[in-house]
């Protein structure tokens, strides 16, 4: 049977008071409307369409390539007018399942669950009930019991005080038989508190044609609250970090602090892994057997060996680190740094786009850039690679056991013979041959007899 999957993302989300289109804010760094198509990725075959208003054109660029397709409404006259705007181009037969650009924690078993509760026959409404329902559009029921037949839906500023008590709400989120979604919506009326084409009107309707009407109840309110403001934002942020936090401490991960624990992407961890409070994990990470996190640690997009040990307030992006490395505090691993294992990199450390092999250290206040660096290399404090003569970059290589010392200038592209020398403070311009010591810079002279000036006596 047909599924067609609509989101709403018309509306102009005013309490955000920012100037992007509310379904583009991001959480846990994916956009809202992304999470939603995530989420109807998982729901088999299907035809998806986004209603887009507000900041259209931003949110049409960002569904670009996934598939679904927009459906401008110009203006927004309401939720049912939004759906009058897509009807057109649904299949003639089966369900439509509507969810909203800004819920975006709805979980796939829940719209699967809705969708299939109305299997293309029934108009099936997820509700829930809350304690606060203000604003919210609440079920009417036959009798007051919850067991009571669905007989409509009355908007917050619609409802009399009576129906005001009643707790269980509308989601916005339904799933109703397509062909007569399209029937219903043709009748719809703007004769209400907000001049607007209520969707939910066709609860009635549907009641009145004699077809069923089913309530299915959504347990984890998470997965059906609404974004309108940066405080529910940062509250739905929170709720999703510890949904995630807990399924990592499930797995075994063990995190100083769940509720101090960010995860923008997704984390593969293996055995005994520990991290310690305030890192935030991008996109994808892998992290090995027996791996430490310090605190305050930003990693993005990187695999890290087992055992290795990454130490406090350090920043990793697109790198990969060897088993047993250590690396940090305050170190810097950018794109393509690749560490062999038991590489040391210490503090105020940055590596770009250079692999350095087994047991190779640098571990003060340095910098290897588009470098590539043998096994068991010491790297002294504040040496640097000028990579980059201003128009192009440039290969530094350095073989295996070379002693590089401090404060040294490797002028690319340059060669350091293995096992050679480097004395401290060098500017090396040319390549160095293997096994010797290689100095270039002033030599040091003292003259004798030299004295101090004085002071011109004054007067
Ligand atoms: C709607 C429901 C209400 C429900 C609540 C749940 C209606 C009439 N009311 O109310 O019963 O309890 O959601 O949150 O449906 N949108 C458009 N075009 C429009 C208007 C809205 O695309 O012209 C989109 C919005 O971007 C949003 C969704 O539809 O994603 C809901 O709109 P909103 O204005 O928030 O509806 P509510 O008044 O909250
Ligand atoms: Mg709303």
């Amino acid at each position: 049977m047909a599924l067609d999957i609509v989101i709403m993302a018309a509306g102009k989300g005013t309490r955000m008071k920012s100037r992007h289109p509310k379904v583009l804010h991001q959480l846990a760094g994916r956009s809202l409307l992304g999470h939603v198509l995530g989420t109807t990725a998982q729901l088999g075959e299907h035809h998806c369409w986004v209603i887009t208003g507000h900041g259209a054109d931003a949110v049409e660029s960002a569904i670009a390539g996934t598939g679904a397709v927009s459906v401008r409404q110009m203006p927004q006259l309401g939720t049912g007018h939004a759906i009058q705007q897509v009807v057109p181009h649904l299949a003639d037969q089966g369900t439509t399942l509507i969810l909203n650009g800004d819920v975006p924690l709805i979980e796939a078993a829940t719209a699967r669950a809705l969708a299939q509760a109305c299997g293309g026959e029934r108009l099936a409404l997820l509700t829930i009930v809350l304690d606060d329902a203000t604003g919210y559009g609440r079920i009417l029921r036959s009798g007051d019991a919850m067991g009571g037949r669905v007989l409509g839906i009355v908007e917050h500023k619609d409802a009399n005080p009576r129906q005001r008590e009643i707790r269980e709400v509308y989601t916005g989120m339904m799933a109703a038989p397509t062909a007569a979604l399209k029937r219903w919506v043709a009748a719809l009326k703007n004769d209400n508190a907000q001049g607007e084409f209520y969707l939910t009107d066709i609860v009635a309707m549907a009641v009145e044609e004699g077809v069923p009407v089913v309530a299915t109840h959504a347990t984890d309110d998470t997965e059906v609250l609404g974004v309108n403001s940066p405080l529910q934002l940062a509250d739905l942020e929170r709720r999703f970090q510890r949904r995630q936090a807990d399924t990592l401490l499930e797995a075994g991960v063990r995190l100083a602090d769940p509720a101090r624990f960010d995860l923008r992407g997704t984390l593969a961890a293996g055995q005994d892994v520990e991290i310690d409070v305030g890192c935030v994990f991008e996109g994808t990470v892998t992290l090995g057997d027996e791996v430490r996190i310090g605190a305050h640690c930003v990693i993005r997009d990187a695999v890290i060996g087992a055992g290795a040990v990454i130490h406090p307030f350090t920043h990793i992006e697109g790198a990969t680190v060897g088993a047993g490395a250590l690396v940090g505090p305050y170190a810097r691993l950018r794109p393509g740094a690749v560490l062999g294992e038991q590489v040391h990199i210490g503090n105020f450390v940055e590596v770009k786009n250079s692999t350095l092999a087994k047991g190779a250290k640098a571990n003060h206040l340095a910098y290897l850039g588009d470098a590539t660096v043998g096994e068991r290399v010491n790297y002294g404090a504040g040496s640097i690679t000028a990579n980059y003569d201003g128009a192009n970059k440039h290969r530094t290589v350095i073989g295996d056991d070379v002693h590089i010392g401090s404060n040294c200038v490797l002028i690319a592209p340059v060669t350091i013979g293995a096992g050679g020398t480097v004395g401290g403070g060098s500017t090396i311009s040319k390549d160095t041959p293997p096994g010797q010591l290689s100095v270039a810079r002033g030599r040091q002279v003292s003259i004798v007899g030299w004295t101090r000036p004085v002071k011109a006596k004054k007067g």
